[in-house]
């Protein structure tokens, strides 16, 4: 298959490359390299992985990339995706994430792609709710500009296939975490307090640490992709999580379990909790499990490890 990846110099976006490659995929990748890394395609470009350094708020350069790569799936990454600076600058978060995937859907209709998968949050999308786990027939209720326009991209996803003819299906994801996933983020609390473990620093929670999220690992993200390019009749949105919600707290417990001797337990200091965070997000997983076949293989415990792992190797 010919596979073109915006975000894919990205954590999630990176290790998507990586698994259509090794199954033999030609893969073309799009990134601005605004919060990815060149260095998360070291070994895609040596397997051949074409690279576009670009904005996807650049109309004609998205086209003339997905031209080039002549993709038969497009799987779409690139994001703003700063809770706190799309409440700072919703205008910004809107101009990436939803012109940006407007451009996305275009160039991918223009270049004949048969479908699109989209990058949604379970996370931000539902905004507070009573129904825990959450499906997908909960009305999306975003409380943060980021939640907004992910919304809103996913609507101008079901508008591209009434218009276009251009399948999509939208994945939302739990709270991803695993090997790749920058330590000195805004987001992704297990590689921060990850890297904090290792450098022996003290990691700030925001709140009690009582919070909940379904916390996922990136391989199962990857297999979920894999199985909405592969679907037979586009169907979705769909939660994509373990279907399993953990606090911070319980988080901090799993990477000091992961810690190797001479590595001090984490010591958390404790500040206000943070503006457009929720309580609580777990997700209703039941329809990704019963129409695309997906279940989470990797728990906390086994998934912290090997991101502590990574981190400790430095890969
Ligand atoms: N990490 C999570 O927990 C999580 C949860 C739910 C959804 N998501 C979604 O998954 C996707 C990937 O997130 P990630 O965690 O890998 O983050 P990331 O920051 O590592 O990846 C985003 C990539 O998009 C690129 N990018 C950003 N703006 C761009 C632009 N204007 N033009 C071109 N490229 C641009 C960045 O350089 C980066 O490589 C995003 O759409 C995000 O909203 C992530």
């Amino acid at each position: 298959m010919r596979a073109l990846v915006t975000g894919g110099a990205g954590f999630i976006g990176s290790n998507v490359v990586d698994a259509l490659l090794a199954r033999g995929d030609e893969v073309a990748v799009v990134d601005d390299l605004s919060t990815g890394r060149i260095e998360n395609l070291e070994g895609a470009l040596a397997a051949g992985a074409i690279f576009h350094q670009l904005d996807i708020r650049d109309a004609d350069a998205v086209t003339t990339a997905s031209e080039a790569a002549r993709p038969e799936v497009v799987f779409h990454f690139a994001a703003q995706m700063d809770v706190r600076r799309s409440l700072a600058d919703p205008a910004f978060d809107a101009s990436v994430n939803v012109v940006g995937t407007i451009n996305v859907l275009e160039a991918a209709h223009a270049s004949g792609a048969r479908r699109l998968i989209n990058t949604s949050t379970g996370g931000a999308i539902y905004g507070e709710t009573d129904v825990m786990p959450t499906p997908e027939t909960v009305a999306a209720a975003p409380v943060s500009a980021y939640g907004q326009s992910k919304q809103c991209a996913e609507l101008y996803c079901a508008w591209a296939g009434r218009a276009r003819g251009l399948e999509t299906v939208t994945l939302r994801y739990g709270n991803v975490y695993g090997p790749r996933q920058d330590p000195g983020g805004e987001a992704g609390v297990i590689a921060i307090f990850a890297g904090r473990l290792l450098s022996g620093e003290q990691p700030t929670v925001y709140g009690d640490g009582s919070a909940r999220r379904d916390y996922t690992f990136v391989d199962d993200i990857v297999a979920a992709n894999l199985l909405a390019a592969a679907q037979s009749m586009p169907g979705g949105p769909y939660n994509v999580g373990t279907g399993i919600d953990s606090s911070v707290l319980e988080l901090i417990e799993a990477i000091d379990a992961a810690a190797a001797p001479g590595e001090a337990p984490l010591k958390p200091e404790f500040a206000a909790a943070r503006e457009g965070e929720l309580q609580r997000s777990s997700l209703d997983v039941s329809l990704a499990r019963d129409e695309l076949g997906f279940s989470a293989a990797t728990d906390l415990k086994k998934g912290v490890a090997a991101t502590v792992e990574a981190l400790r190797d430095g890969s």
